[in-house]
């Protein structure tokens, strides 16, 4: 009965928002309720991916939800843990999740990564959704599990409901702040020209079904507009991570958002200095939900395809960069794919100056993040690498011409152990945080100080 569900691609979702403000509990709640209908076996646990099929969704929904009024075959949400920046979540150019869900806690309101996130998703255009969160704290509140939000809302004093909706308003006043015109979803005609937001509990579930349906409205107008792609294709993702796996070596825990990607197949991955050029030995996935958690035992699969998120085992990935395009050859010339993640490397290449500031970051996505951010504070960039902050660093440091340029602005990265001493004995000043524009008011707080 769903006709096209051969044809469009399962959307990927990113859920993103400031520390401790609920994503991964908001995903668990999908996830578990998804279980307790019964529905685990449907869903498959990805490589930093969850996937959630079309029917368990309009499970969840219940009421909201006619399954008929879809053709997608489910979503696929992405976590960011910890501060671990959505930037690395780029693909060709632009984001690699279609749609977005951005989690703030109705009691903190915006802080600085929810900040950091809007200023992404303004830049790469993508559409999102606002999941306030934690709404089951606000005082007096009376808890009605799983329920749409409206259906909860009915059950509240009148009380809890105006404490609910000054906070609600705060957010929608901060998200107008940061240029976005945004509503209580319900007011919502056009989900692409204004931003929706969803009063939610990841605690009850409260409020998921909502969620959940405007995901699915805003994820099935987009993906008919926007997305045209092969299905069958070599497939194309995207590095999350670099990871040593016991008895695998480096293996890169990627997203393939294109395509077709099988076990045995030639890939081209971006890395440190070269592409690098090898050939796929496994591709792994989680064993099912509940023992992800637990036990890191990973299953062996022949392929997966768009959209999933994998793990692939392959000789040289230790120099491989979080964020760097994934390519499988298949039926081309190697030199031509290579030039492809060159070209798109290049893409991301920041613009260097003779004089200027060493800058380090965790991944591709977070560095070009960190160069957007420095020209507009008109600072300008001697070198710009992703990896942890290491001895050669700061010798390039130590030669720029003026104090104020003696400076390593470190992103999400550490100090490497043998890099320390040499920190100790260097006219170099080094400064480390994981919210960019903090970082960038430090450094400029020590240029204002060299200047008195
Ligand atoms: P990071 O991954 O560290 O960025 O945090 P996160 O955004 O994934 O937050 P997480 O889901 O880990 O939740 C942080 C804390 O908030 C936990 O103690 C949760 O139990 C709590 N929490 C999350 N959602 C809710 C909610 O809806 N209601 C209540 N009362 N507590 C919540
Ligand atoms: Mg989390």
């Amino acid at each position: 009965n769903h006709t096209n569900a051969d044809t469009l691609r399962t959307p990927i979702v990113a859920v993103l928002g400031h520390v401790d403000h609920g994503k991964t509990s908001l995903l668990d709640k999908i996830r578990g309720s998804a279980v307790s209908e019964g529905e685990a076996g449907a869903i498959t646990q990805h490589i930093g991916a969850t996937d959630i099929p079309l029917d368990t969704i309009s499970g969840m929904a219940g009421e909201l939800i006619d399954p008929t009024d879809f053709d997608l075959p489910g979503l696929l949400f992405i976590d960011t843990p910890g501060h671990h920046s959505f930037s690395t979540l780029r693909a060709r150019g632009g984001a690699l999740a279609d749609i977005a869900v951005l989690v703030v806690d109705v009691n903190d309101g915006f802080q600085p990564q929810t900040e950091e996130a809007v200023d992404i998703l303004r830049r790469t255009g993508t559409p999102f959704v606002v999941a306030a969160n934690k709404a089951d704290t606000t005082p007096g509140w009376n808890p009605q599990d799983g329920q749409p939000i409206q259906r909860s809302l009915e059950a509240q004093s009148e009380r809890a409901e105006s404490m609910l909706n000054e906070n609600l308003y705060e957010i929608i006043g901060q998200l107008s702040d940061a240029g976005f015109s945004a509503d209580l979803y319900w007011r919502v005609q056009d989900f692409q020209k204004n931003i929706g937001v969803v009063p939610l509990s990841a605690l009850t579930g409260e409020g998921v079904p909502d969620l959940l349906t405007v995901l699915m409205g805003l994820s099935q107008r987009f993906m008919k507009e926007e997305m045209q792609i092969d299905v069958q294709g070599p497939g194309e993702g995207t590095v999350l991570e670099v990871k040593d796996e016991r008895g695998f070596g480096a293996t890169i825990d990627t997203v393939v958002y294109d395509g077709v990607v099988r076990n045995g197949d030639q890939v081209v991955v971006g890395g440190q200095e070269e592409p690098i050029v090898t050939e796929i030995r496994a591709l792994l996935q989680p064993r099912p939900l509940e023992e992800i958690r637990t036990e890191k035992q990973f299953e062996k699969v022949a392929e997966v395809g768009a959209a999933a998120g994998v793990k692939i085992a392959a000789p040289d990935l230790d120099r491989a960069m979080a964020g760097a395009p994934v390519r499988i050859v298949r039926d081309r010339p190697v030199e031509d794919v290579v030039e492809e993640v060159k070209a798109e490397l290049a893409e991301i290449e920041v613009e260097t100056a003779d004089n200027g500031v060493v800058v380090k970051a965790d991944t591709l996505g977070s560095l070009e993040a960190m160069a957007n951010a420095l020209r507009e504070a008109e600072v300008p960039i001697l070198r710009a690498e992703v990896g942890d902050i290491a001895p050669r660093d700061i010798a390039v440091a130590e030669t720029a011409n003026q104090d104020e340029h003696k400076a390593i602005l470190g992103f999400n990265v550490d100090l490497l152990t043998n890099a320390e001493t040499e920190l100790e004995s260097a006219d170099v000043k080094l400064f480390t945080d994981d919210v960019i524009y903090q970082l960038i008011e430090e450094y400029e707080t020590f240029v204002e100080e060299k200047q008195r």
